[in-house]
């Protein structure tokens, strides 16, 4: 207890020093700040492939209320290089959501990234209508970058274009301010969905000033990919849309709500799902993973399992219909009646994993029985574990081994008792007769 003691006293200044740093590293008038990297490609030796990378930490402060112009109260941390700390000003107030807000605040810090952006014209089909009319806006020739901010939690990510506004004179500190242009996010980034299940993977955008928009989402499975839908929001017009999937049209233009439902999930749509949002010269885009999670089935053979005294049995445990492949099978064995020690049966064996038709799996795991008296009414179990499975699935059957059935030592004690009345009946009834 003593020690104990000591040792607490020791840790809490420390633990209170780490706390304190913790909070005021995220909190300032400001609203969060948020440590980025600032990525960009660097010019190395002529004709070098892949181009070298250069990343320099930023800091990305997000206003509060998204108001313009209120000036910095802030001391910039010595170790960013100028030019590295991005005041984000967003009038679409997206960054005050509550989702996002509390995702920030999760234990682990968001990752983040900035990039430098340059705006353009997208040749898409669904894009082209966008900048028909062939005139750029005169302010994208201004400074742009991208940011890309992931929650630790997994429950937001998000990628913003801004431009930069300059306030000359302003503030005097190292600070770029930037006012967000268009977001593209999600509320779940991975998707789960069992098979022949609806799903719906979560985007969604706002715009700073523009009303036009059209809308992709792509499909991409190690290093192939297609387009599965496609619409042009200036002309309402859907040019592509895959069989089987649908987008909320009577949000989509209302609430920036672009996620797509994918009726009935098979093996083939699992994969990431790129959803694009376009704007005249801009674009960003957001990835949703779908896993496909398929519970196995478990069951075993022979049931009843019954065994004859010195004979010895094959127990299967046949696991069928799980998606994705890796799973594993244990097998315990619990000794005698309720209470008894339960122990690993270690000398299993397994076939290998056989696919159905609809890309399900199936595997069996075996093990040899003994039909040993003395092992009679012990609990044999197949425990499975697989990433459908929360805490795993099990199937149990007790081992019967014939001639033993109900015979516990209560019974054997009454039965011996029971014969010893009879004996004595017969014997008393004998001796009477004889008489
Ligand atoms: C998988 O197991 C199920 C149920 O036991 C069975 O109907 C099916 O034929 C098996 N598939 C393969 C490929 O063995």
């Amino acid at each position: 207890m003593v020690h104990l003691y000591r040792w607490l006293s020791l840790l809490t200044p420390f633990a209170v020093a780490v706390v304190l740093d913790l909070c005021s590293a995220k909190k300032s008038s400001l609203g969060p700040l948020i440590d980025c990297w600032y990525v960009e490609e660097v010019e190395s030796r002529a004709g070098s492939f892949p181009k070298a990378v250069s990343q320099k930490k930023a800091l990305l402060l997000l206003r509060e209320n998204g108001h313009f112009r209120r000036p910095l109260d802030f001391t910039p941390p010595e170790h960013l290089q100028p030019g590295m700390i991005f005041d984000l000003m967003d009038p679409t107030l997206l960054l005050q959501d509550p989702v996002f807000r509390s995702s920030l605040r999760s234990k682990e810090a968001p990752s983040c990234e900035i990039n430098a952006y340059s705006p353009q014209a997208a040749f898409v089909d669904w894009a082209l209508s966008l900048t028909e009319e062939q005139r750029s806006p005169p302010d994208l020739g201004g400074e742009w970058f991208s940011s890309s901010i992931q929650s630790a939690n997994g429950k937001f990510s998000l990628a913003t274009i801004q431009q930069v506004v300059s306030h000359p004179g302003e503030d005097g500190i190292r600070v770029k301010s930037t006012v967000v242009a268009l977001h593209v996010f999600t509320h779940s980034p991975t998707a789960i969905a069992q098979l022949g299940q609806a799903v719906t993977l979560d985007c969604g955008f706002s715009l700073a000033r523009e009303g036009r928009f059209s809308l992709e989402w792509r499909y991409q499975f190690q290093g192939s990919g297609h387009v599965v839908y496609a619409y042009d929001g200036v002309r309402d017009r859907v040019l592509l849309a895959q069989e089987g999937t649908e987008l909320f049209f009577g949000d989509l233009h209302k609430k920036g709500y672009a996620s797509l439902l994918i009726h009935s999930v098979s093996i083939a749509h699992e994969g990431t799902y790129l959803c694009s949002v376009y704007t005249p010269y801009m674009q960003a885009q957001r990835g949703v993973e779908l896993r496909i999670h398929e519970p196995p089935r478990i069951s075993l053979s022979p049931e009843p399992l019954l065994v004859l005294p010195g004979q010895e049995m094959v127990l299967e445990c046949a696991v069928s219909h799980y998606y994705p492949l890796e799973l594993t099978v244990e097998w315990l064995r619990r000794r005698g009646r309720k209470g008894g020690a339960t122990e690993y049966v270690r000398q299993a064996w397994q076939t290998s994993h056989k696919r159905n038709a609809d890309g399900t799996f199936n595997i069996t795991s075996s093990i040899r029985v003994q039909g040993s008296r003395e092992d009679h009414g012990d609990l044999y179990t197949c425990h499975v574990s697989h990433a459908s499975l929360k805490t795993g699935a099990r199937k149990s059957v007790h081992l019967k081994v014939a001639g033993e059935s109900g015979l516990s030592i209560d019974n054997v004690i009454g039965l011996f008792l029971t014969a010893l009345a009879l004996y004595g009946i017969l014997k008393f009834l004998g001796i009477k007769g004889e008489t």
